[in-house]
């Protein structure tokens, strides 16, 4: 790969932060903004930040603080809200690409709090298309997710299903972004990848998320809420197994070809949505049964009925992301989780061991 210069958002979270550290060995130039907001632990998202160099007491909004590991990357905190400051780091650094990885992410905290998502997830979206025109970016790739497919009932879910009935705001602006990013593709020529991630899960995870609020709960004694009496399955997807994906996608621009949709020839942009899942679902209480395998613990169940908003399965149909690009998710679930299952039981050792 030649050296690319790479915007990233959302590089304090989950799955930018492993994007960034990937990119460092492909030696890249990283530039990394995120907000670091409260929407869960923060210490996580600076020890994170830490792993890849930039240190919590140099970190002052809208400042550039270079990485103290990585030559090539640097981080500033800023609001994907404030144009002003994106577009003047734009000017600056003249990136070729940019990975949106940045949103407000979660589909129950969506119910209480919609406000925070037509925020981040659609005013800030709407600002990284405008740099993307600005500053004529050759490839936007940007997180969408699999909770467009709503209540879908045909499985496994592929890109040309109909996704027109979200079911939480959280899928609503996911889909909105899919729809904005088409226009700008098709009026800009501005290449876009919007990718559909299926449960993303693995080392240095986001704890708003299942399987890591179980193992809190695993840990601490304390019983395990298992929604829908355990009747739902997710594609889990092992997080190395995104990132190869996602550096796949960056390599790979979509050009102009017509877009088929139900035989119907609706798209001439260079502009592509792709599954990244894994293809094999996973029923919720095997999760739960490798979980504690993998922990070495066994889990207090608690059965309740389903929650607002959740999507009881979801399935990736991978043949048109294999058709775009070389993608083989290869991380099998008891694995993935004992990668997992290792790393939290390092990183929270000492409240573990309370
Ligand atoms: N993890 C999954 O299973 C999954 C599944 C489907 C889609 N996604 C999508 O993938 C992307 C990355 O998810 P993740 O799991 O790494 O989430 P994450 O919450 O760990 O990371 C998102 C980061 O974006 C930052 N951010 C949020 N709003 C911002 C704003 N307005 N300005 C600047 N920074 C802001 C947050 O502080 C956070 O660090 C998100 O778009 C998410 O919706 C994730």
């Amino acid at each position: 790969m030649s050296q690319k210069k790479i915007l990233v958002t959302g590089a304090a979270g989950f799955i930018a932060f492993h994007l960034v550290k990937s990119l460092m060995e492909l030696n890249h130039k990283v530039v990394g903004i995120d907000n670091i907001n409260n929407y869960y632990d923060t210490k996580l998202k600076y020890d994170r930040l830490n792993e890849v160099g930039i240190e919590k007491t140099k970190i002052k909004w809208h400042q550039e603080v270079s990485s103290i590991v990585y030559p090539n990357f640097s981080f500033v905190k800023m609001n994907l809200e404030d144009s002003n400051e994106l577009i003047k780091l734009c000017e600056k650094e003249q990136f070729d690409y940019i990975v949106h990885l940045a949103a407000q992410a979660g589909v129950r905290y969506s119910i209480e709090n919609p406000s925070v998502y037509i925020q981040s997830n659609l005013v800030g979206f709407g600002n990284v298309l405008e740099v993307s025109r600005i500053f004529k970016i050759k490839h936007l790739i940007y997180a969408s997710s699999s909770s467009v497919y709503g209540m879908n009932k045909k499985i496994p879910f592929s890109i040309i299903d109909n996704v027109d009935y979200p079911i939480s705001l959280y899928a609503a602006t996911k889909k909105a972004n899919e729809l904005m990013a088409h226009t700008y593709s098709h009026l800009y020529q501005i290449p876009s990848t919007g990718l559909r991630f299926f449960t993303v899960y693995g080392p240095w995870g986001r704890p708003d998320m299942a399987y890591f609020n179980f193992s809190e709960n695993i840990f601490k004694n304390k019983e395990i809420l298992v929604y829908n009496n355990g009747k739902m399955k997710r594609d889990f997807t092992f997080i190395s197994d995104i990132i190869e994906g996602i550096l796949e996608v960056i390599n790979t621009i979509p050009n102009y070809h017509e877009i088929q949709n139900h035989g119907v020839s609706s798209s001439l942009a260079p502009f592509r949505i792709l599954n990244l899942g894994n293809n094999k679902p996973v029923g919720l209480l095997d999760f739960i049964n490798a979980l504690e395998k993998a922990l070495g613990k066994n889990a207090i169940i608690k059965f309740a009925e389903v929650q607002k908003g959740d999507v009881l399965e979801t399935w990736a149909d991978l043949s048109l992301t294999q058709k775009e690009i070389n993608y083989n998710p290869r991380v099998e679930i008891n694995q993935g989780l004992v990668f997992f299952a290792n790393w939290f039981k390092t990183y929270y050792k000492d409240e573990i061991e309370k």
